[in-house]
């Protein structure tokens, strides 16, 4: 079947399925798997610097351990972030999100999600570089922390902001017009929708994002509800299904 699309192909932590998630090797197989968006995570570092992983802690992730919160900078890089996804990747770091401002071109979408505010502390740091890196609109910020991105929108009004969430869309038009301030996606729980909550969120204008779809058939499943874009840890998966070589 071939399907052609404007559907966002949006790579989960990079191509997380295939290399070592939020590294600049994860982020770089994303791009050469044609890749229209990255979606990655963000935590504090000690000193104050965005640093992209997922968990609040190198323990998972990396070859050392610690709380990002409590590590500086070159504490932080000191880790292997790669090799305990596969030897080949033995040397990645845990990447700074200005690298990846730096590493993908400006036509990706990135999609950063706020994991922890650190008491108001992420907003004003991100915004900070989203404007020295000329990243304002087109960085989607997305949390599961609602009140986070109000707090951004009212530090930097042209934030693009995307709502994650784990429970039923049908009730979430009520929270896009209680935020207050023009939300610009829904990040719902693929498994959390129907066909009818994704035409009522794009009739009112919204993108739906929804995570994250690994298997071709819920692919499909999702290309047909019409979601804008889908967010995987296979995007040379989702590539080959929009656009078949045959
Ligand atoms: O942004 C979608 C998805 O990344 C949310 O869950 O735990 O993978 O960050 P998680
Ligand atoms: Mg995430």
């Amino acid at each position: 079947m071939t399907m052609s699309s404007t559907l966002l192909n949006i790579a989960h932590r990079g191509a997380k399925g295939e290399a070592p998630e939020n590294t600049l090797a994860a982020f770089r197989l994303g791009l050469e798997q044609g890749c229209d968006a990255i979606e990655l995570d963000i935590h504090l570092s000690k000193d104050g610097q965005l640093i992209v992983i997922h968990d609040a802690t190198l323990d998972r992730t990396t070859d050392k351990t610690g709380r990002v919160n409590d590590l500086t900078v070159e504490e932080i890089r000191q880790a292997d972030a790669g090799r305990w996804f596969h030897e080949s990747f033995a040397g990645e770091r845990v990447p700074l999100l200005e690298e990846v401002f730096d590493l993908v071109p400006p036509h990706i979408m990135i999609n950063v999600e706020i994991k922890d505010s650190y008491g108001r502390r992420t907003e004003p740091a991100l915004v900070e570089l989203m404007r020295n890196k000329d990243r304002v609109g087109q960085v989607v910020v997305s949390s599961f922390d609602h009140k986070s991105l109000q707090y951004l929108k009212l530090l930097e009004p042209e934030t693009r902001m995307g709502l994650l969430y784990d429970v039923n869309l049908g009730r979430h038009s009520a929270l896009v017009s209680s935020l207050g301030a023009p939300v610009y996606s829904l990040h719902p729980n693929f498994k959390r929708i129907s066909k009818e909550d994704v035409r009522d969120a794009v009739a009112q204008g919204l993108q739906v994002f929804p995570y994250t779809i690994n298997r071709e058939e819920d692919m499909m499943l999702a290309i047909q509800y019409g979601v804008s874009g889908i967010i995987t840890d296979y995007p040379g998966r989702l590539k080959a299904l929009l656009c078949p070589t045959v």
